[in-house]
């Protein structure tokens, strides 16, 4: 059996492991995670291991960035199959700190990203989510001081919120988008995909088909608003409540009326049954 890599719980464990992977002179990578890891986190190990000598993960299910509402109760924690995927990466440390490690009592700071984080996309369903997730970024990249860090362009909102953050903050790291990692009929894997009951998974796919077509209509010199349209009605037709499909500049995230005003992104979120799903595919 392949060697677990070592976890650190406290921060006092984290800057111990830290100063060992760097006084051998090694560049570090960090990928954030919360846990219940799949093929497409596996993706984001191996594309931080082409960048950098160490890589670390952390494993933080952060409740900053769920509401109420949402589902960090019932979010799958899964850390023994966790630790085991990353053995056998050979990944050199789990940062996986303790809520209090993270939050300790009296914790009263926080992130409030603008720019894309406010783009009316995400943050018009989920107006708690950046900003939780930026405060708990901040504090990963503060914690392991990586030289580059890897998100998933599946939820790519945030990586533009984040990248910009590290920017605007100074925080010396690169952020590098790794693409998304699809099941063979073109779902996008997520975690929350294990939430969807057989019938939901088999409707699930449209969301990747239907992205598929507007951007080959529009690759194709059909208009943005009436691909957009047909688009929405086939989602709804495939069962699921729509929250948006849109046509956005891939960097800005600024809407598109035409194709002409800059490289477009289409994203697109959507509930089936109780399970909340979002896709996004470059034109
Ligand atoms: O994408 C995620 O899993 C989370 O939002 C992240 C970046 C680990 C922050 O909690």
């Amino acid at each position: 059996m392949t060697r677990r890599p070592p976890v650190a719980r406290s921060l006092a464990a984290l800057r111990r492991s830290l100063d060992t992977l760097r006084s051998r002179r090694a560049t570090v990578a960090l990928v954030p995670t919360m846990g219940a890891l799949h093929a497409g986190h596996i993706s984001l190990v191996r594309l931080a291991r082409r960048r950098a000598s160490r890589v670390i993960v952390s494993i933080f299910v952060n409740p900053k960035q769920f509401a109420p509402h949402e589902d960090f109760g019932s979010y799958p924690r899964t850390m023994d199959a966790d630790l085991a995927k990353l053995a056998a990466e050979k990944v050199d440390l789990v940062w996986a700190p303790t809520a209090e490690a993270m939050y300790p009592d009296g914790f009263s700071t926080a992130i409030a990203p603008g720019g894309p984080a406010l783009a009316g996309l995400e943050d018009r369903f989920r107006p708690h989510f950046f900003g939780g997730v930026a405060t708990v970024v901040g504090k990963l990249l503060l914690q392991c001081r990586p030289d580059v860090a890897v998100f998933g362009e599946k939820d790519y909102q945030q990586l533009k919120v984040v990248t910009r953050m590290a920017r605007d903050l100074d925080l010396g790291v690169k952020v590098i988008g790794a693409p998304v990692r699809r099941e063979r009929d073109g779902l996008a894997m997520s975690s929350r995909n294990v939430y969807l009951s057989a019938d939901e998974r088999r409707s699930a796919p449209v969301l990747y088909r239907t992205l598929k077509d507007c951007a080959a209509r529009l690759r194709g010199g059909e208009a943005v608003a009436a691909t957009l349209e047909d688009g929405r009605r086939a989602v709804v037709e495939a069962g699921f409540a729509l929250d948006y499909l849109e046509a956005r500049h891939a960097e800005s995230l600024a809407p598109l009326a035409s194709l002409g005003d800059g490289p477009a992104r289409l994203l697109v979120a959507a509930k089936i049954g109780h399970t909340r799903l979002i896709d996004n595919l470059k034109v």
